[in-house]
């Protein structure tokens, strides 16, 4: 079945290149991006499992979890790992999982059969850590990520989690936020003391609160 927003992440157990492990425990108390590929020793998700090692210290500063999952078996992974690191210029350091009997792309909806039959499509699933499925996104085979878009969606849900906000098309961190319309005119003062600007009744902007 899909996965919607808002639900509770399936959780698994599963064999990794880093052990054995259990989702919801090791998530702890950290947000998760759970991200699917469709099978190893193939260039774009050679590139984009790269492009996430080399963003390690960006996913750490948010508190967020990382680890991929493709149905090809334990030591394939092991293998490609040696190819990731020699052709993307980083170390591998993040599970990847093994999912031969395709129990996480099952539980997580990741084949899409008019597309492919067996293989994962790239599905990002960014989980809180209340293990509320917070967002996702597909796209095809031929399509790699772009994981600076991940990181900037993660600074929007962490942010508007926190605050009475939404956050703008093409919004950046440090930018203004939209006030949720959920608050009163005559609150906008106390709740806002950076300062706010309405534009329309309905579209009211503040500098960023958390900064
Ligand atoms: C790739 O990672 O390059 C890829 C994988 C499966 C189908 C097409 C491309």
């Amino acid at each position: 079945m899909a996965i919607r927003l808002g639900d509770t992440a399936p959780d698994f157990t599963a064999d990794t290149t880093e052990g054995e492990i259990s989702f919801h425990d090791w998530l702890g108390d950290s947000w998760g991006i759970l991200f699917s590929h469709p099978a190893d020793f193939t260039p774009v998700c050679t590139t984009e499992l790269g492009t996430v090692a080399r963003l390690k210290d960006e996913f750490a500063a948010r508190n967020v979890k990382v680890i991929a999952v493709s149905v090809d078996p334990i030591q394939s992974h092991n293998e490609w790992i040696a190819d990731i690191n020699e052709t993307q210029n980083t170390v591998m350091n993040y599970p990847i999982i093994a999912d031969p009997d395709r129990v996480v792309a099952d539980a997580y909806d990741m084949i899409h059969p008019n597309a492919d039959n067996t293989l994962t499509v790239r599905s990002v699933f960014v989980i809180d850590p209340a293990k509320k499925v917070r967002l996702t996104l597909t796209y095809p085979a031929a399509t790699g990520r772009n994981f600076d878009e991940i990181l900037r969606a993660v600074d929007s849900l962490q942010l508007t989690t926190n605050y009475q906000v939404a956050t703008p098309a093409n919004w950046q961190d440090g930018d203004d936020c939209i006030i949720s319309n959920a608050i009163p005119d005559e609150e906008l003062s106390e709740k806002f003391p950076k300062g706010y600007e309405v534009i329309k009744p309905y579209l009211r902007t503040t500098p960023q609160p958390n900064r």
